[in-house]
């Protein structure tokens, strides 16, 4: 089977909820050790409001102390205009626009209906174009929404080929709360690949409820090559209130090393930074496989 390209996300995603206060060393000696592990594409901090989310606050921190490795992609988020403007003005080449496929969803994460959102992407877009920038693109919130319910696989899809048909390279459809079944993730997939060619879709998946490398599975068995997902399991979303973190970057390599797919990582490695990262921070390890691996070893 071809093979699969992971982005982490832990330094972003799992890092933007955490209650205590993550030292910016902290941040680069993480990214640092996931670049080791044999990750290309490590998604480092958000250009965001440090009102919205305080835990990003030192993004010009982590941008000024990265130690580049050759060959791997350290993109940002960026909400707006101003977010692009200085994460370009810091060194970044890739940035991520985020948007929801629900409304509830919208106003709660970056306080806009998604109509206002798609306008405020577009001059970045634009802008990202002209300094040779690369733009990702997230949809939220595509299989149920913690405000609005239940998300039709269609509006999911209108929300994803909107920001295909703006310039996204990629779009990262997003189970945000962690709740979905393979089955929801399916009937989601089928409605946006038949907007966005599969080649240019990844996976996020949080895991509140257990079924994130599930749908890892069964997305990667309908054709689905690039999957999201944190060291350790970190994190969770501050507008997604009981969300959990992503799936697991451990678990998903040795689902993936074990269906005879690369993926370039070391497991091994990564075991190591997972199990560091969670001593660091005081919390339970959540990668099964990292802790498994840990115990092995007695
Ligand atoms: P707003 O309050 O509506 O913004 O927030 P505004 O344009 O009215 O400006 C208000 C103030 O914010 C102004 O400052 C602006 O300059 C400032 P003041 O004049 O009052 O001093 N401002 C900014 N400051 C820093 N960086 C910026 C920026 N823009 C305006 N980029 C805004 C709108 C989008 C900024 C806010 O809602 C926000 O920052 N939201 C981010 C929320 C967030 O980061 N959520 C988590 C990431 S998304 C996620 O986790 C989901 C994902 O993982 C996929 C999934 O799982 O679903 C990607
Ligand atoms: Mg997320």
């Amino acid at each position: 089977m071809a093979a699969v390209r992971l982005v982490e996300v832990g330094p972003r995603d799992g890092l933007q909820n955490e209650p205590r206060n993550v030292p910016t060393a902290v941040k680069l000696e993480l990214i640092d050790r996931l670049g080791a592990a044999g990750l290309r594409d490590i998604e480092v901090t958000s250009f965001v409001s440090p009102r919205w989310v305080p835990q990003m606050a030192d993004q010009l921190e982590v941008m000024r102390g990265l130690q580049r490795r050759a060959g791997v992609n350290y993109p940002v988020l960026t909400p707006n205009l101003k977010g692009f403007e200085a994460a370009v003005a810091a060194g970044a080449t890739e940035v991520a626009v985020f948007a929801s496929a629900s409304e509830g969803f919208s106003r709660k994460n970056i306080n806009c209906s998604i109509d206002e959102s798609i306008d405020r992407f577009m001059p970045v877009v634009e802008a990202a174009a002209r300094s040779g920038v690369r733009v990702r693109g997230y949809v939220s919130c595509t299989t149920e929404c913690p405000y609005d319910g239940p998300t039709p696989p269609a509006r999911a899809a209108r929300v994803a080929g909107r920001l295909h048909a703006l310039g996204c390279y990629e779009i990262s459809v997003a189970d945000t709360l962690g709740t979905a079944t393979p089955a929801a993730v399916l009937r989601m997939l089928e409605a946006v690949s038949a907007v966005v060619p599969v080649e240019r879709l990844a996976g996020h998946f949080h895991d509140t409820y257990g079924m994130a490398i599930a749908n890892v599975h069964a997305s990667c068995e309908a054709g689905l090559r690039v999957f999201d997902s944190a060291v350790a399991g970190l994190g969770g979303c501050p507008y997604a209130k009981g969300a959990t973190g992503n799936v697991a970057t451990e678990d998903v390599v040795y689902l993936l090393h074990g269906m005879g797919v690369d993926t370039g990582v070391d497991l091994d490695r990564l075991v190591d930074c997972g199990q560091w990262i969670s001593t660091t921070l005081g919390r339970t390890n959540g990668s099964r496989v990292g802790r498994a691996l840990i115990a092995k070893r007695g």
